[in-house]
């Protein structure tokens, strides 16, 4: 068991069994995306540990980016407005894959692919290590999923509770 601030959590997902799951990921992109030219998009932070390890079993001809989503206030006519930060490639036409550390109500996924259907790509594909089947209201399913896992807060390998814990190496659960 571990502490963090002000709450304790307990081995969830050991590191072997991330290593094994991701190996099976990067098969399916793999094998999805033979002979295609790829761009993926690494949504930070959560994702950096995920979208590192994963792309070390890439074998496609890729490029990659990190984005990151901001949401502030727009004009009382706009509203909020979303920005993916650190999207500067033209990605019309190409193929997208999105890397997410984890989606929980899906409602930041959702936002992230509004954004970048705006540039016209070929196809988006997401890819999460972690989904909350039971939390998610959103509109666009993962198409690649890790691990489904139960409505718990979980950290490490990338994720935070209140920005501690991302540099652990495996993944633990919040002990209620
Ligand atoms: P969403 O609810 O799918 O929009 O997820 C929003 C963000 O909340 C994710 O990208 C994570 O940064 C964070 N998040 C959701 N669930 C957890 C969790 O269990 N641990 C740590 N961060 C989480």
């Amino acid at each position: 068991m571990i502490q963090i601030l002000d709450k304790k959590f307990e081995i969830f997902i050991p590191r072997q069994e991330i290593d094994e799951k991701i190996k099976e990921l990067g098969n399916a992109i793999n094998s999805k995306f033979h002979n295609q030219e790829v761009v993926f998009l690494s949504v930070l932070n959560g994702s950096f540990m995920f979208s590192s390890d994963l792309m070390k079993t890439i074998n496609l001809d890729c490029e990659i980016s990190f984005v990151k989503m901001k949401s502030y206030r727009g004009t009382s006519s706009t509203g909020n407005v979303d920005e993916l930060i650190g999207l500067g490639k033209n990605l019309e036409g190409k193929q997208v894959v999105i890397l997410e550390d984890i989606i929980d109500s899906g409602l930041t996924i959702d936002k992230i692919i509004k954004l970048i259907e705006d540039q016209n790509p070929a196809n988006i594909l997401s890819c999460t290590l972690l989904f909350k089947p039971d939390a998610f209201q959103g509109l666009n399913k993962p198409d690649l999923v890790g691990f489904n896992i139960p409505n718990a807060f979980v950290v490490g390998y990338g994720l935070d509770y209140d920005e501690k814990g991302r540099n652990l190496d495996a993944i633990y659960q919040i002990k209620e």
